[in-house]
């Protein structure tokens, strides 16, 4: 059961007086675009496959066209999508408070499209991709060149112009590491943040889920906005329980006295 009346007054009382903030977002911060979250995205075409099988090196070694086609077929599902009220509160946090970095693990570029300055891409970008020999960066497909992405399932990837190799998405699979320029600056920002607000995070997927405990642990208040309990609700200071959309702007209201940015 979740909280009748979400605690928002306590909350913007923390962001008002923070000088230093991470905002940590997940899927759930996507969701209400019309993203669906990891863990929902495997409808339709994608009904019979398991994304924690479909997200690994191995299974893009075994079956390119299947693993290209389902991240070029959440490309499109991302480009088509537009950011809401929550993603442009989080652009508003960050012109509102003295040091703000924003950490994300989503692979989508809707907190871009919403004015957020330089998110940290824990988790990769679909909009980077690179050879899977020889990691040169490649050009994102023309849209017309992967209409198959939405309706066919499977599209072979494009080769490397340098050494024709398969392009794969630039997305952190399981088994591979974080970006490591990005992990280290969203550590840095952790380690030195008064205020971590968490947001639309299942926090399963480490190292990704760490980072609000070592907020907690190293000091930092910890304001989590999730409609569901997770485990951070553990280290939470505050938990607002309900959709990142509403519940963002509201906050951003309650601490400033406006939606907007300044
Ligand atoms: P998940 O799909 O695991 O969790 C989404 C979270 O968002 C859940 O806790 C939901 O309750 C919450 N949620 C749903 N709708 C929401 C809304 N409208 N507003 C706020 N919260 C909402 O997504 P992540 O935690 O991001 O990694 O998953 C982490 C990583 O697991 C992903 O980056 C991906 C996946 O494996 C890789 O691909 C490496």
């Amino acid at each position: 059961m979740g909280q009748q009346h979400p605690p928002i007054g306590r909350a913007a009382a923390l962001l008002g007086q923070a000088r230093r903030v991470v905002i940590f977002t997940g899927a759930g911060m996507s969701a209400e675009s019309g993203v669906p979250t990891f863990r929902d995205a495997l409808t339709g075409l994608w009904r019979q496959f398991d994304a924690q099988t479909l997200a690994t090196p191995e299974a893009f070694r075994a079956d390119p066209a299947l693993v290209w086609g389902w991240y070029e077929w959440r490309r499109h599902l991302v480009s088509r999508a537009e950011p809401h009220a929550g993603h442009r509160a989080v652009s508003a946090i960050q012109s509102r408070v003295p040091h703000a970095v924003l950490v994300t693990q989503n692979v989508d570029d809707l907190h871009e499209r919403a004015g957020a300055v330089d998110p940290l891409h824990l988790h990769g970008s679909l909009f980077a991709p690179r050879c899977s020999a020889c990691a040169r960066p490649a050009s994102v497909p023309d849209d017309g060149t992967t209409e198959a992405g939405p309706t066919g399932g499977r599209v072979p990837p494009p080769g490397c112009v340098r050494c024709s190799a398969p392009v794969r998405p630039g997305v952190v699979w399981f088994g591979e590491e974080l970006p490591r320029a990005a992990l280290a600056a969203a550590v840095e920002a952790v380690s030195s943040c008064d205020l971590l607000v968490t947001v639309g995070t299942s926090g399963l997927v480490y190292p990704a889920a760490e980072l609000p405990h070592a907020a907690a642990r190293l000091g930092a208040t910890v304001i989590q906005v999730n409609p569901e309990e997770t485990p951070v609700d553990a280290v939470a200071e505050v938990n607002l329980r309900g959709p990142a959309a509403r519940v963002l702007p509201a906050l951003v209201e309650a601490t400033w006295g406006d939606t907007g940015r300044r």
